[in-house]
């Protein structure tokens, strides 16, 4: 959580400090603050959004040279203007300010506050922020320069963190420093730059080095340089190479569209494309998708674990049933946070299966080191960020070719996820020969169609407006699957309370008669997931139960599931039973309809209350 940016360049930076604000803000956006150089430091701050951190920018004219910025999603301390960044310190009397910027958690802030308050520091604020820019101005009052006193610091400090800082006698130049938190920097024609994602510097240059664990690095507008403190104090510079970013600013911009989640949801079909590229251009399937290594290794492996968090973790439900159904491997999937505080019983013939969009959310990254400290040998990451910290600590990898996501609420990714754990089981299937060349081509020509299938699924919107018109007025919602939908619907009912703020909730449907039915009156909308499957015969029995309680169904059914309209039963027919493919499918209903009521309640959208993007606090 929190987005970082810096800048040192020829021209005043902070146009381009406040466009990388808000290229940031998917990663928190309760307040926003900057701090540039230009006679001494001018620092902004103001409780939400970066819009209003604009306001303040042309009613001060500010401008300047170089300058750190940041967008907030609160951890320590509630957000207000106080506790938002950049954070001072003095370190010897007037104008000899720092000022910090900081993604993460300082796990032992209170250990170094307790010391730097015995050493007279005075603490304004509630974060553990606060605490580094104490610690950096300690260590410069013992002489050492700004990035000697960093790389000091950043060694004292546990937790996962990227900080930026600045220094008020050193304009025109800035320290960036990582260690368990994304940051990376840009090189520029016009100078140098640092972010916590590329998209926030894509306006200003395509060269990005990204920063390793432990990296301390000075930037100013001809050079920067690089050292790692991983190991402690170091001054020998490391080299790190220059990529140049593939990303395109469409991949990042709104287009036509009134909300990145609604682009996103209609990126799908293309998205599902990208990502099975290689199946389907090769029209067969084969474990190098996965790594060099996969074949050795998935031959090693009796059991599946899957750990993840939020609608990941939905997708590693899902897959549990294709892992199963398919090629008879044994799957258990666990909610990241959970797992990493049970002492489950490892195998080392059992393969890790981490699942995540943005490969940065501490939960799961915590939870695959725990596995692996366990006795788990081998691992998988699937991840839809190529550079992403949880892409380097696995032995196998698949990425969901989804381009940026950035609405919060996850949907295209879920639905790439989805695809790739699918393509996982059959992987699998066919290495433990479980699959006939015969239903191998089925799979790969029902991959293949996958794309026209949900572009398809796209066009029931106009019937999912009138449903969500409905629901605007509701406070509470049901949602019901069974089998591999059952998943399907947790997934919808969390899109739904993220971003509508409806209280959903999902059961699998043999479980109403356990209590739920309890709640099913006119006021409960029940939506309910039919594919023409073994068991939509036993769904029907539940739908009875809901109907006969004068329950309002809404039923997303198959073309093919002869289930009637009626009086209180609102029925949108898919195309016919897509087998396989059919959790996937059925996911679109339920992101447009989470969309729509969100729309029709007017919430943001894009920014749900109190939620982030990319957790990477626990
Ligand atoms: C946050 C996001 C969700 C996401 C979850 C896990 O809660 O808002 O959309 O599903 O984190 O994120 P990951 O990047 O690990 O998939």
């Amino acid at each position: 959580m929190c987005g970082i940016i810096g800048a040192v360049a020829k021209d005043n930076i902070v146009p381009v400090l406040l466009e990388g604000l808000l290229r940031l803000e998917y990663r928190g956006y309760d307040s926003a603050g900057l701090v540039v150089a230009n006679y001494g430091l001018q620092r902004l701050r103001t409780i939400g959004r970066v819009t209003e951190l604009d306001k303040l920018i042309v009613k001060h004219k500010t401008n300047g040279l170089s300058g750190i910025a940041h967008t907030r999603w609160a951890t320590h301390g509630a957000p207000s203007e106080r506790n938002a960044h950049p954070h001072y310190s003095d370190y010897s009397g007037q104008d000899s300010k720092i000022a910090v910027v900081h993604n993460g958690i300082i796990e032992n802030h209170e250990v170094i506050r307790k010391r730097l308050q015995e050493l007279d520091f005075k603490f304004i604020s509630d974060t553990d922020t606060e605490v580094i820019a104490h610690l950096i101005a300690f260590n410069l009052r013992q002489a050492l320069n700004l990035f000697d006193a960093v790389c000091l610091s950043i060694a004292e400090l546990q937790g996962a963190y990227a900080v930026a800082v600045m220094d008020e006698t050193k304009p025109g130049y800035f320290v960036v420093a990582r260690n368990g938190a994304p940051l990376l920097l840009g090189l520029g024609t016009n100078g140098n730059y640092a972010a916590s994602d590329a998209s926030a510097l894509l306006q200003v240059t395509k060269n990005m080095v990204y920063l390793e664990e432990g990296d301390v690095a000075e930037l100013d507008c001809d050079s920067y340089r690089i050292v790692n403190c991983l190991q402690g104090k170091t001054t020998e510079t490391v080299q790190r190479t220059v990529h140049t970013s593939k990303l395109s600013s469409a991949a990042i911009d709104l287009g036509p569209y009134a909300h990145f989640m609604q682009k996103e949801i209609f990126e799908q079909p293309g998205a599902v494309a990208n990502t099975l590229e290689m199946v389907l251009n090769v029209q067969s399937i084969s474990p190098i998708l996965f790594g060099n290594n996969a074949e050795k290794i998935f031959l090693q492996t009796r059991n599946i674990l899957i750990l993840a968090c939020g609608t990941s973790y939905h997708a590693g439900l899902v897959a549990r049933y294709w892992l199963e159904t398919n090629a008879g491997v044994s799957c258990t999937v666990e909610i990241a946070s959970e797992y990493r505080y049970r002492d489950p019983i490892a195998d080392p013939e059992t393969l890790v299966v981490a699942i995540s969009q943005s490969g940065e959310t501490a939960d799961t990254l915590a939870a695959l080191e725990y596995a692996k400290s366990l006795g788990h040998r081998y691992s998988l990451a699937i991840c839809n960020v190529a550079e992403s910290a949880l892409i380097r600590q696995t032995d196998l990898r698949f990425l969901t070719r989804a381009g940026p996501e950035i609405g919060v609420a996850s949907t295209k990714a879920f639905t790439t996820q989805l695809a790739s754990l699918l393509l996982l089981s059959v992987t699998l299937a066919k290495i433990r020969h479980k699959l006939s060349s015969g239903h191998e081509d089925k799979i790969v020509a029902a991959l293949r169609h996958l794309p026209t299938a949900l572009q398809l699924a796209l066009q029931i919107e106009p019937q999912i407006k009138i449903w969500a018109k409905k629901f605007a007025s509701k406070h509470h919602a049901l949602f019901l699957g069974r089998g591999l939908h059952y998943p399907i619907a947790m997934e919808g009912a969390l899109k739904l309370k993220e971003i509508s703020y409806i209280h959903a909730e999902a059961y699998a449907a043999g479980e109403l008669k356990h209590g739920p039915l309890a709640l099913v009156d006119s006021d409960m909308p029940v939506v309910a997931i039919a594919p023409n499957d073994l068991l939509l015969s036993k769904l029907k029995s539940n739908l009875q139960e809901v109907h006969a309680r004068g329950g309002e169904l809404y039923v997303l059914a198959d073309a093919d599931s002869c289930i009637p309209q009626s009086d209180g039963v609102h029925i949108i027919r898919l195309v016919e039973y897509a087998g396989l493919l059919s959790p996937i499918i059925h996911t679109i209903p339920l992101q447009l309809l989470a969309y729509h009521v969100a729309l029709q309640k007017g919430t943001d959208v894009d920014k749900p209350r109190n939620l982030a993007k990319a957790v990477t606090v626990e």
